[in-house]
């Protein structure tokens, strides 16, 4: 058995198709069928990297829909979806729709996708039975919503749940921009560390200097709490004031224009869409203090890349600290990675054990729903009801 084309047609059970893992599987029983068991979970044992490896789902199906997930998650995570569909799963590191996946287009009935994978009308059009796709992620700048909803399939997203972890995430490289950790911690290992140096690696003072958050939804709101923790003065833009977070931090609303201006950190909290695309261009960045610092940890292209790459080498802005970047990955020899004034971090914002596990558990219960004809718990498309 070499492929999952003979692999699956042939099973009874219901599965979850997934690349073989890394690690060896050592324990467990061989079938003749060269089939590990090991728990309630069978692997193939004989298999190469390239190879597929299969786990039953449900070993008494009755006609589950055929979902496919575009990345190999841990099992607990997903443990919902158990005995309730067949899936194919794509690899760990999936970077785009995996080939095993892609031959299963045409019958998947559900998409369990990551904000890496585009979900556009190209895509749609080859899946003619789909009728819920769900993102594991808070953003849904990768699927084309509309097309979505013109065909009436939800759409679901992991909202709320990374509010925390990314406003934590927020303030490190913000702190860690404005102390120049990565260049400090650099010279450390480097040697460079010879005395007490009283005027070696001099960052930015927090308390009493202004932060200008653009986006005050939940994220922004939280990193502006955390902000005004350490002192900081909050500033914010956006649709429309929130009186709110005016009246609980003293925030204080301001123009785009003039937050770029006026502050000494400005962080990005809104979503990607056509009006933000680029909001940060040569034009902003000429307009932001010499001693500002930049910090993105909303989407990449919010920022124009190549004139952030400018801002830094040329002095316009004195720092910036990015968990995401345009394109993404940034390649290893992208000139952003030569700048010591340039904190790049590989989009981690939600990169915490509960927070991950919690965005599993709630696309997995919005696939569900969708599947099942449920309204989805948490919809970006509410419309598709009406
Ligand atoms: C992460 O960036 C998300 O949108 O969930």
């Amino acid at each position: 058995m070499k492929s999952v084309a003979s692999v699956y047609p042939r099973s009874s059970g219901v599965y979850r198709i997934t690349a073989t893992p890394k690690e060896p599987i050592n324990t467990g029983t061989t079938t003749d069928q060269g089939l590990k068991i090991v728990g309630n979970l069978i692997a193939q044992t004989s298999l190469t990297n390239s190879d597929l490896s299969v786990f039953p789902m449900n070993p008494n199906p009755s006609n589950p829909p055929l979902v496919l997930i575009t990345h190999t998650l841990p099992d607990d995570w997903i443990a919902s979806l158990q005995g309730k569909v067949r899936a194919v799963t794509g690899p760990l590191d999936a970077t785009g729709l995996a080939p095993e996946l892609e031959v299963h287009l045409a019958e998947a009935e559900g998409l369990f996708c990551l904000l890496t994978i585009p979900v556009r009308a190209e895509l749609l059009q080859r899946m003619p039975r789909l009728r819920a796709v769900s993102n594991m992620a808070a953003g849904v700048d990768n699927i084309d919503v509309a097309a979505c909803t013109e065909r009436g399939i939800p759409v679901g997203n992991t909202p709320d749940v990374l509010t925390d972890a990314t406003a934590d995430l927020t303030m490190a490289i913000l702190l860690s921009a404005a102390r120049r950790l990565p260049e400090s911690a650099q010279d450390a290992r480097a040697g460079q560390w010879r005395t007490w140096s009283p005027t070696g690696w001099l960052g930015a003072d927090l308390r009493g200097a202004t932060l200008g958050i653009v986006g005050m939804g939940k994220i922004g709101r939280a990193v502006a709490e955390r902000a005004h923790g350490f002192g900081l003065r909050i500033a914010y833009t956006d649709t429309s004031p929130r009186p709110d977070v005016e009246a609980a931090l003293g925030a204080k609303f301001l123009s785009f224009a003039e937050l770029i201006r006026q502050c000494d950190f400005v962080s990005l909290h809104c979503p990607l869409t056509p009006a933000t695309r680029g909001l940060i261009n040569e034009s902003a960045l000429r307009k932001m203090k010499p001693t500002a610092i930049l910090v993105n940890a909303a989407r990449g292209p919010i920022v124009d890349t190549a004139a952030l790459a400018r801002a830094l080498a040329e002095g316009w802005i004195a720092a910036a600290a990015l968990d995401v970047t345009d394109p993404e990955p940034l390649p290893p020899d992208h000139p952003l990675y030569l700048l010591p004034n340039c904190l790049i971090v590989p989009h981690i914002g939600s990169a915490t054990h509960g927070t991950r596990r919690r965005m599993a558990e709630m696309a997995c219960e919005n696939l569900l729903a969708g599947l099942e004809g449920r309204r989805l718990p948490y919809c970006v498309n509410p419309e598709v009801y009406k």
